[in-house]
């Protein structure tokens, strides 16, 4: 049993990060034959991408994948702790497994993902939840053929969890969902602290990929046709700085930009680690999206100072307005109501700076308290009460939406590429996403699904446009 730890998880150490190759045991070769497997995936797109490696693990070693969870051999569930209703959804579906490993006893389960690094879900898993075969972690996803070899009919509950990360594997499997776009992780882990967020914990010390490897996989997910990559790491913008190679987010931007991929996104980028040089570089290539996802989390520098996040909402603003420069730029950001101390002044400074930034897009939560975060103490002395802080999430959505719709509205007439994702649920229609991210529904047919083609804007609504191809 390997158990995780929170208290050594918030270690950082110095000990060097080693980047080794991907190899398959042959005893785990076939160990999938004839079985087939369902992966549920809960939280970011760090988790997305994760699933992708663990069904190309399972692909490899002889699994089927099946899209009905009630009739798979193994399912994962791929959980996620930010906050406490991914939580909730994942423990529900645990208590949903249940009833169906008592009509199927042969059912394979496994838990992995951030809520596999908590100590305290661990626990409730042994206390409550014993028809798990096995329990892994962020930092040991490469384990997995070797965890289910040995687990597979053992009737007690296996838990290999690090609280440590370990080695960076490189050229694991992966089962893409989409061959015209594909996530690439550039940056594993986050050392911000921020003292409301429990990824520092669940993903471990920041961990750059060198790189060659990452260029190596652009050119090759190019060859293969793909036509967008999004750079991933909880904070890209720190890309680089645990290498001490002598190059940072710009340099790779720029590299990745010279492949002539023609579709660059990033995300998330950090505030605080965000250089004059890579916004020079974002608006020197064509083919970098103009697009930039920018939390703030609050408008109040004294609960800014609270969360640990290093700037004031002067300095924000100033990142803000070099970036608004860029012509025809697209900028979303994060905002959390209901910090612990947060007060109606508070809040009505982050009202303040949403009207003077006027984001294209905002993702708004209530604080949810994480066990061992720092703020989950300062919440124990709270007083604000839930119903002051669903109000306030609502004033704040209401003005997000209307610069959301503005922003939109501005986009009417106007023609942009849209690269086509897929059907959308109205007949005849499909979808796609314009450079600047922004989701578009157009009459089509499943032809053109991952290929770019030119609309024109004709409706403009909150969350989506409406437009027709002019092509
Ligand atoms: N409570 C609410 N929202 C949170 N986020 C991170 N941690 C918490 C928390 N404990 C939000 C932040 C972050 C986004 C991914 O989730 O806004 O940017
Ligand atoms: Fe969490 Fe992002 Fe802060 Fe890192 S930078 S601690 S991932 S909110």
């Amino acid at each position: 049993m390997n158990l995780p730890n929170l208290t050594k998880a918030r270690k950082r150490t110095r000990k060097e990060v080693n980047r080794i190759d991907y190899k398959l045991n042959d005893l785990y070769k076939n160990i999938g034959k004839d079985k087939t497997y369902h992966v549920k995936t809960y939280g970011c797109q760090m988790n997305e991408h994760d699933t992708e490696n663990i069904e190309g693990l399972l692909d490899n070693v002889g699994f089927t994948k099946c899209d009905d969870m009630e009739k798979a051999d193994l399912v994962i569930l791929n959980t996620c702790s930010i906050r406490e209703n991914a939580h909730n959804k994942a423990f529900g579906m645990l208590g949903r497994l249940k009833h169906l490993k008592e009509e199927r006893p042969n059912l394979i389960i496994g838990v992995c993902g951030c809520m596999a690094q908590e100590e305290v879900v661990v626990n409730e898993i042994l206390a409550k939840y014993r028809h798990v075969n096995f329990v892994f972690g962020t930092h040991n996803l490469f384990d997995l053929p070797r965890l289910i070899y040995e687990n597979m009919d053992n009737s007690k509950t296996k838990i290999d969890v690090f609280s440590i990360e370990g080695d960076l594997v490189e050229g694991l499997p992966v089962r893409r969902t989409n061959t015209f776009k594909a996530y690439v992780n550039i940056i594993y882990g986050c050392d911000k602290f921020c003292t409301y967020c429990i990824v520092p914990y669940t993903r471990g010390k920041q961990r750059s990929r060198k790189m060659e490897d990452i260029l190596k996989e652009v050119n090759e997910l190019k060859k293969n046709g793909c036509l967008e990559v999004t750079l991933l790491g909880q904070n890209v913008n720190a890309y680089g700085k645990d290498l001490d190679l002598g190059y940072d987010l710009a340099d790779l931007l720029e590299e990745v930009a010279k492949t002539n991929i023609p579709r660059i996104r990033f995300i998330t980028s950090h505030p605080w680690d965000f250089t004059d040089r890579m916004i020079e570089v974002i608006s020197k290539y064509q083919n970098i999206m103009k697009y930039v996802h920018l939390p703030i989390q609050s408008g109040s520098n004294r609960i800014l100072k609270l969360m640990g996040r290093r700037y004031t909402k002067e300095d924000y603003k100033i990142l803000f307005d070099k970036l608004k420069k860029i012509p025809g730029i697209a900028i979303t950001t994060d905002i959390i109501v209901g910090f612990p101390s947060e007060t109606e002044e508070d809040f009505l400074d982050t009202l303040d700076i949403v009207k003077k930034c006027q984001y294209d897009g905002a993702f708004t939560f209530i604080y949810s308290p994480r066990v061992g975060t720092p703020a989950a103490k300062l919440y124990e002395s709270d007083k604000t009460t839930l119903e002051e802080k669903e109000q306030r999430l609502y004033r704040l959505n209401e003005l997000i939406n209307n610069y959301s719709l503005e922003s939109n509205k501005r986009l009417l007439n106007n023609c942009y590429p849209v690269l086509v994702e897929g059907l959308s649920n109205k007949k005849g229609m499909i979808y796609g996403y314009t450079e600047t991210n922004k989701l578009v529904n157009f009459k089509g047919n499943s032809d053109l699904i991952g290929k770019i083609v030119t609309v024109k804007i004709l409706d403009a609504k909150s969350f989506s446009l409406d437009g027709e191809i002019v092509e």
